[in-house]
């Protein structure tokens, strides 16, 4: 009953939560926090359902209290069946899905313990197909999931309501029994103590963690002619937080007002912000979503992994970000390359780059405070 109730609330809740995320904008930070805490919740699920198999197996559940017919019992027994292999098939699916993912976005239950990717699938070719295929399975399981649940509890509630039989109440804890309450209280504390456990180990960390939010210098170096020509984005925001003893736990958003661009090459400045560049009429800003940020050898150094989007066109990049300390301020600066025909930068007026370059240095630079 214990099992059952938990993971009733946990399954139903997921459900939701999983439809509401999953409409979520995915380069969000809103977005990947929700999918961490979904994917946290799904393989809770996944273990309170190993837990529950094994306990079926050796407790047999006391004989159903009603004679109805024949038809009923096997739609009971068909139904259960089928609830038993979805609280499986939907954190399986789930897992795959995360683990063939191209975008490689560590699962770390409740920010504090690392889940792994199911082996062989993050060497895959066709890992973007099999992710594919594993979210249309994770999101059709849940379909079916509803329907079987509309079943379920619509059954329960014909017992209850109409056929007055004790088929529900029985599924109910009895408050009077010392042995349940005893389950129950140790239960509930159990979780609790998990709980402050975890928030404990975390609060601890906060300690490390250091912050930004507001301006940046975010610049760039294209090579023109042959000549490496700066430019610069006047208006850039970031916001961040960036924790050094646990770089799982950071995260760094950036975001640049492309109508701010300058560069020195007057040529350059003439037609940057373009349709054919920058295009800042349909795409006023440009921005950095960080996915997951991960430790080096370096511990002044992080790698940070994430989606960068220009012209609504999303890519994922990578690059080390260096804290660096000065007298008595403390800065993030990193740089890293990327081919400008990604994002269709140039692609009428330079298509080739006999005039302009396909790599354009994207240089950042914002201070961090404690
Ligand atoms: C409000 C929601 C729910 C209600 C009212 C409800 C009610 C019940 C009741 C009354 C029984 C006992 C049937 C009997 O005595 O033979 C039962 C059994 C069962 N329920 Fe639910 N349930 C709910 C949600 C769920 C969910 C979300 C799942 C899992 C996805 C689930 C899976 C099961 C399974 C597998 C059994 C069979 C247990 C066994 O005999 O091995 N239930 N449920
Ligand atoms: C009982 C457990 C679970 C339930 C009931 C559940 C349910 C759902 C539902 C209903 C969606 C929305 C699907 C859509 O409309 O696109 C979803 C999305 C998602 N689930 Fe689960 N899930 C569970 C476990 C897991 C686990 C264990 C993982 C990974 C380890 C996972 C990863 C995801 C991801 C990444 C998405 C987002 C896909 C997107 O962005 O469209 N889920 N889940």
């Amino acid at each position: 009953m214990l099992l059952h109730w938990s993971m009733a609330i946990l399954i139903i809740s997921l459900l939701g939560f999983g439809k509401f995320t999953a409409s979520l904008d995915e380069t969000s930070a809103t977005y990947v926090s929700f999918i961490q805490l979904h994917k946290s919740f799904g393989i809770t699920v996944l273990l309170l359902a190993v837990l529950r198999i094994v306990w079926r197996m050796a407790h047999t559940p006391p004989a159903t209290p009603v004679d109805g017919p024949v038809w009923q019992r096997l739609a009971a027994s068909v139904t259960h069946g089928l609830l038993y292999l979805l609280m499986f098939a939907l954190p399986i699916t789930g897992w795959v899905m995360v683990s063939a993912s191209p975008l490689n976005i560590d699962t770390v239950l409740f920010g504090v313990i690392p889940w792994p990717h199911l082996p062989v699938l993050p060497t895959l070719d066709s890992r973007e197909s099999v992710a594919h295929l594993f979210h249309t399975l994770h999101e059709q399981s849940g379909h079916i999931l509803i329907a079987m649940l509309l079943l379920h509890i619509g059954a329960a509630l014909k017992h209850h309501l109409i056929d007055r039989d004790g088929v529900l109440l029985r599924m109910a804890p009895d408050w009077q029994s010392r042995a349940w309450r005893a389950k129950f209280i140790g239960s509930v504390a159990g979780v609790f103590a998990i709980a402050a456990v975890l928030v404990g180990y975390k609060w601890n960390d906060r300690q490390a963690a250091i912050v930004a939010a507001g301006n940046a210098e975010v610049s760039f170096i294209a090579d023109i002619t042959s000549a490496a020509t700066p430019g610069v984005f006047a208006d850039a925001n970031v916001s961040a937080l960036i924790d050094i003893a646990d770089p799982a736990q950071s995260q760094l958003e950036a975001t640049v007002v492309t109508a701010s661009v300058t560069s020195t090459d007057s040529g350059v400045d003439g037609s940057i912000r373009d349709a054919d560049w920058f295009d800042i009429e349909n795409h006023p800003e440009a921005q950095f979503v960080s996915s997951l940020i991960e430790p080096t050898d370096d511990p002044q150094i992080l790698q940070v992994n994430g989606i960068l989007s220009i012209k609504g066109i999303d890519l994922e990049v990578q690059f080390p970000l260096a804290i660096e300390s000065g007298d008595d301020e403390r800065f993030a600066t990193g740089e890293f390359i990327v081919d400008r025909r990604a994002f269709q930068l140039g692609d009428e007026s330079q298509p080739d780059d006999t005039w302009v370059g396909y790599d354009v240095t994207i240089k950042f630079r914002f201070p961090l405070s404690e």
